[in-house]
């Protein structure tokens, strides 16, 4: 049994071919950062340009690097969103001709549950019930999972995620694209507590995050403060930044913990690779006793690998969809 994954909801043209264990045989990942750099963030036009151009090789290159033929393929996982509109079509019109054309079943999935099965593709342990903190550049969202492909989405963004916040700070400050590597590495020298930032809260107690109020803050202060790189306290201001950013995820984080009764935490997405957010959601996960787990820094941000992952256990469970050639891309939660 081997399935083929694609992924394409944003800005990384990805392919992985996985076995009927869960091994992983090949994962190839094309990142789009250098298209997108000199614009300081994604432009979905050129992204679905370059996905259509790209996706043919990432596939190839992936059952090469499996040492197999196309025809060796048994099914065809894609993820079918949420993501850019056309982004996501690449990769789903490609999958369907794959799938079409030798007569093999393909399994739709969805990009933030691909993101919290990249923790089970590492991770044989994990126990039910799970709360799931999924952070990435366009998503900020928390899911309760009672049982395997049980996902309740107990809250999300109101606004921006929390990674395109930090993208959007690196912007400003001139730290290229994408931010938030940049914002890791220079936070690590500085004091975090030097500059407040107020801790955003919904008003109806949700669980649910918003982060345009924390990147208003931190752009009133960047242009009354002259805040720039020749800044003495400019890595103070990043690393106080990027705390507050850590405090909002954690602190609804913390209030799901009190809400549930849970066996396990999982943190995944790009922004899942932040040194400090591991840290301080390691110590919080320490405090109450739950078992917690992210993925191996490759797996937080976009890949195919989760995305054949979830389509095997989707397969395996029977709880695909046989008729696949009527599936659309859908842009936002469904
Ligand atoms: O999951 P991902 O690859 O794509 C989406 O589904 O959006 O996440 C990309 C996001 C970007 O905002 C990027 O700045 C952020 O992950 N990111 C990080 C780090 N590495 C990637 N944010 C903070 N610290 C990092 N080390
Ligand atoms: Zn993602």
């Amino acid at each position: 049994m081997r399935i083929l994954g694609l992924e394409t909801s944003c800005d990384e043209t990805a392919a992985a071919v996985l076995d009927e264990n869960r091994t992983v045989l090949s994962n190839i990942v094309l990142s789009q950062d250098e298209i997108h750099a000199p614009y300081g963030g994604i432009v979905p036009e050129l992204a679905s340009r370059q996905h259509i151009s790209s996706i043919s090789y990432v596939v190839s290159e992936s059952l090469r690097r499996a040492h197999l033929q196309v025809k060796a393929i048994d099914a065809y996982a894609v993820t079918q969103g949420p993501g850019l509109i056309g982004s996501l079509l690449v990769g789903l019109s490609f999958a369907k001709a794959l799938a079409y054309y030798f007569q093999k079943p393909l399994i739709p999935v969805d990009h933030l549950q691909a993101h919290i099965e990249s923790a089970f593709l590492e991770h044989s342990n994990i126990c039910f019930p799970v709360m799931a903190l999924v952070v990435s550049g366009g998503h900020t969202s928390l899911f309760f999972m009672k049982k395997e492909l049980d996902y309740q989405l107990i809250g999300r963004t109101r606004d921006d995620a929390a990674g395109e916040a930090l993208d959007k700070i690196a912007k400003v400050l001139d730290l290229g694209y994408p931010g938030g590597p940049v914002i890791d590495k220079l936070a690590a020298k500085g004091n975090e507590e030097f500059f407040s930032f107020g801790l955003p809260r919904m008003t109806d107690k949700s669980l649910d995050f918003s982060f345009s109020g924390l990147k208003t803050a931190a752009l009133k202060k960047i242009k009354e403060l002259k805040i720039s790189k020749r800044h003495p306290q400019f890595s103070d201001f990043i690393a106080s930044f990027q705390k507050a950013i850590i405090r909002a995820l954690l602190s609804n984080l913390k209030r799901a913990i009190a809400k549930f009764n849970l066996s396990s935490l999982i943190l995944c997405g790009g922004v899942a690779r932040n040194r400090r957010l591991c840290q301080a959601f390691k110590e919080l996960a320490a405090d109450h006793h739950i078992p917690a787990f992210i993925p191996s820094s490759g797996y937080c941000t976009d890949n195919a690998a989760m995305v054949a992952a979830l389509g095997l256990r989707k397969l395996l469970t029977g709880k695909s969809q046989a008729p696949f050639l009527a599936l659309n891309a859908y842009p936002r939660f469904l």
